[in-house]
């Protein structure tokens, strides 16, 4: 189920990325589509605007009469009211200004004035057609040279007008926008809906295969698993309760899913390694001696070699490595110190401890809920990570009521719902 769940949550999260990215990059085209026809716009009414001037090369004398001065500001003047250009200059072909007219009726004219002066003007003189777009408080002006030339060809000016977008014109291109960007979003969510079933319909084979390749390796952890328990006990009990109680409090620790998979892959193997351990020295019913006890220890060593030849049990290492360790470094085989352990090992040795003290075995009967409380109290800072056992004990009795005295089958139902969740 998870595996499955998994490959939904993934495809769902890219399209919606895809979804986010393609609607992101054709809203940006649409706004530049719709500036490029702005541009066009102005860039007509320029030529259509500097025609008059054309062959009037009057004009373009710096000695021209009074007179004709005033006619020349008139005429400027003209284009200016008709033609929403806010500015409007003449050079002659030395590029020197002669004219330069600019609107009244407009706020700010004289901080546009001031911008479009201050900018270098050298590379719009030239013998094309050239403008420049500025967004100024978000307002569109376009900046437009007309180089102007006479029958023969001859250059002998430059018509400059600054073009500003009015009210209508910036109004439709903020509805074009978000009307052309709703399009784009609904558009390609649409199409992101449509493709979800047909992609899990193209996937559900692989989804099929996924979910057996999975089934088939938690199989194989509790196969493992219960090889182990079967060589120094009848049942899976202990496996299961001691993963039982680690799940339970990974999740008070709200550890991440991926490391509840080391967590509960760890649990259940973390004695994989006394496969190798010998039968008299394993199923010795008295207590081992000093030399039978080194032997015993080397469990862990043999566990890690089992476990990080498969990649899918790799993760499980660090309880296998670990689960002896003790808090205050007193443990084996590393010898290492608190949280120099890696926390699933100090999470799993709380699991461990309080199943071995409240079950029955061959050399003890189980001791009492509160009995084992003491004990593991009086470990603290020794055995025990404190935090840890503080946030254990919050949690112990409910673990025991659940678990205590429970049969196996009830048992390995309870651990496969908590296996369902995160595999
Ligand atoms: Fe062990």
């Amino acid at each position: 189920m998870a595996v499955t769940a998994n490959i939904h949550r993934k495809l769902v999260a890219r399209l919606l990325l895809g979804w986010l990215v393609l609607s992101i990059v054709l809203s940006v085209a649409v706004f530049f589509i719709k500036l490029e026809s702005i541009d066009e716009f102005v860039e007509d009414l320029a030529i259509a605007e500097s025609k008059p001037l054309l062959h009037d090369k009057k004009f373009f004398t710096l000695n021209a009469t009074e007179e004709e001065r005033e006619d020349i500001v008139e005429k400027l003047s003209i284009h200016i009211e008709q033609a929403h250009f806010i500015k409007v200059d003449l050079y002659n072909a030395k590029h020197e200004k002669l004219y330069e007219v600019a609107a009244k009726n407009i706020a700010d004219i004289e901080k546009i004035e001031k911008y479009f002066e201050s900018k270098d003007h050298t590379s719009l003189f030239s013998d094309n057609l050239s403008y420049k777009r500025v967004f100024i408080d978000g307002r569109i002006f376009l900046q437009v040279f007309v180089p102007l030339f006479d029958e023969a060809n001859n250059k002998y000016g430059y018509f400059e007008g600054v073009y500003r977008a009015d009210d209508k014109t910036m109004n439709d291109v903020k509805h074009l926008l978000i009307g052309s960007l709703l399009i784009v979003v609904a558009a390609v969510l649409v199409t992101a809906i449509i493709f979800y079933p047909i992609v899990m319909a193209m996937n559900k084979d692989l989804i099929k295969l996924s979910k057996d390749l999975s089934d088939a390796n938690i199989g194989m952890l509790e196969a493992l698993g219960s090889a182990i328990a079967k060589r120094d006990s009848d049942t899976n009990s202990h496996n299961y309760r001691v993963t039982i109680y680690a799940v339970m409090l990974g999740e008070v620790l709200k550890l991440k899913d991926g490391q509840m998979r080391s967590l509960i892959k760890g649990s259940f193997l973390h004695d994989i390694g006394k496969i190798a351990i010998s039968d008299n020295i394993l199923l010795k019913p008295g207590k081992l001696t000093q030399e039978e006890f080194e032997q015993m220890k080397t469990h862990v060593r043999h566990g890690v070699d089992i476990v990080e030849k498969y990649a899918w049990l790799r993760d499980a290492v660090d309880i296998v490595a670990y689960h002896h360790e003790r808090y205050d470094g007193s443990g084996y085989l590393g010898r290492i110190t608190g949280e120099a352990i890696p926390l699933n090992a100090r999470i799993f040795a709380l699991a461990d401890v309080f199943d071995a003290l409240t079950s029955k075995r061959p050399y003890k009967e189980p001791f009492s809920y509160e009995k084992t409380i003491e004990i593991l109290k009086g470990d603290s800072g020794k055995h025990f990570d404190p935090a840890l056992l503080e946030v254990f004990i919050g949690l112990s009795g409910e673990l025991y009521g659940k678990t205590y005295n429970n049969e196996d089958a009830v048992l390995e139902k309870t651990l496969n719902e908590l296996i369902r969740k995160y595999f």
